[in-house]
């Protein structure tokens, strides 16, 4: 598999590098191809401006619409241009980065304002129909997976899910959800390093060992059931009244373990039903000879 990791901290000595280096090696010993965007290493500019665009502005820069006629006539800045090139190439991206202030670094926020510009990452149009726009579950990202790797001084169960910081996958729910399955990749479930800052040499190596299980595993591990937009479950980006009735909150936007079932069930169902089909009308062609 082709990944990209996309690593985030400043210190080399770090939890997040250590974990890095043991990570990138578990994948090379399998084989997988590598490339990595170390954001602090590279000097990443994190913050949007006009310069990004390299066109003409004028009258009050709206990012939006600037944004995407750069990206569409090929003036965006080199280093934005670099970064989607990688996630092309990738079939698989690991963001990985210490937890700050319950959410991700700086650096990170800005790698995703300024390399997810409109007409990339969002406002995506379906090229069939271009009244529909293509986000959660669908986008340029589509068929590619993500996986969020994450560290916290906070132990398990304070960012567990009556713990007082907030259950972890809700608290970056911006990310997994808004960011990466917006965008349409299939969003793999986060890996969280708690009681990072005292980890201890037992607690240290049972990290690396969670890391390099993770990323070896991120051909196979099924993402998150996210629900798709476009696929019937929302009525104009609210979910429907007739699922989960009378819930609210994060979790609604995930499919139940019931819904998933059935959703297997229904395709193992159509792929027998198309099969007897397929032999009946062999049987017909058969005996019509
Ligand atoms: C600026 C800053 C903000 C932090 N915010 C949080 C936080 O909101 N919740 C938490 O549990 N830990 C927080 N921490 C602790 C870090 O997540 C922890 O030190 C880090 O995961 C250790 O990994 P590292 O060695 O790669 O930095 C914060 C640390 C710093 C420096």
């Amino acid at each position: 598999m082709k990944i990209l990791w996309v690593v985030v901290s400043p210190e080399q000595q770090s939890l997040t590098h250590s974990l890095h280096r043991e990570g990138l090696e578990a994948l090379q010993a399998q084989g997988h191809e590598v490339r990595v965007s170390d954001l602090y290493a590279m000097n990443f500019n994190p913050l949007v401006t006009a310069a990004d665009y390299g066109h003409d502005i004028d009258g009050p820069l709206r990012v939006g619409g600037e944004s995407q006629k750069a990206y569409e006539g090929g003036t965006l800045a080199a280093d934005i241009v670099a970064e989607q090139e990688k996630l092309a190439w990738a079939d698989a991206v690991i963001f990985h980065f210490p937890l700050w202030w319950y959410g991700m670094p700086a650096m990170l926020k800005g790698y995703f304002d300024r390399v997810f510009v409109q007409g990339y990452a969002y406002r995506v149009r379906d090229p069939h129909d271009r009244r529909r726009t293509l986000r959660y579950g669908e986008g340029n990202m589509a068929g590619k997976r993500a996986l969020v790797i994450t560290s916290c001084g906070s132990a398990d169960y304070a960012v567990g899910p009556r713990g007082i910081s907030g259950q972890l996958d809700e608290v970056l729910f911006g990310l997994l959800h808004g960011t990466l399955w917006y965008t349409g990749f299939s969003v793999l479930p986060l890996v969280c390093i708690d009681s990072a800052d005292r980890l201890g040499e037992h607690g240290y190596a049972n990290a690396v060992n969670t890391v390099r299980s993770a990323v070896t595993a991120i051909e196979e591990t099924d993402p998150i059931a996210y629900r798709f937009q476009n696929f019937g479950d929302y009525d104009r980006d609210v979910l429907k009244d007739d699922i989960l009735p009378g819930q609210t909150g994060l979790s609604i936007h995930t499919k139940t373990p019931v819904e998933i079932a059935t959703d297997i069930a229904t395709d193992i169902a159509t792929d027998i039903a198309t099969e007897i089909a397929t032999e009946y009308e062999e049987t017909l062609c058969v005996s019509a000879r």
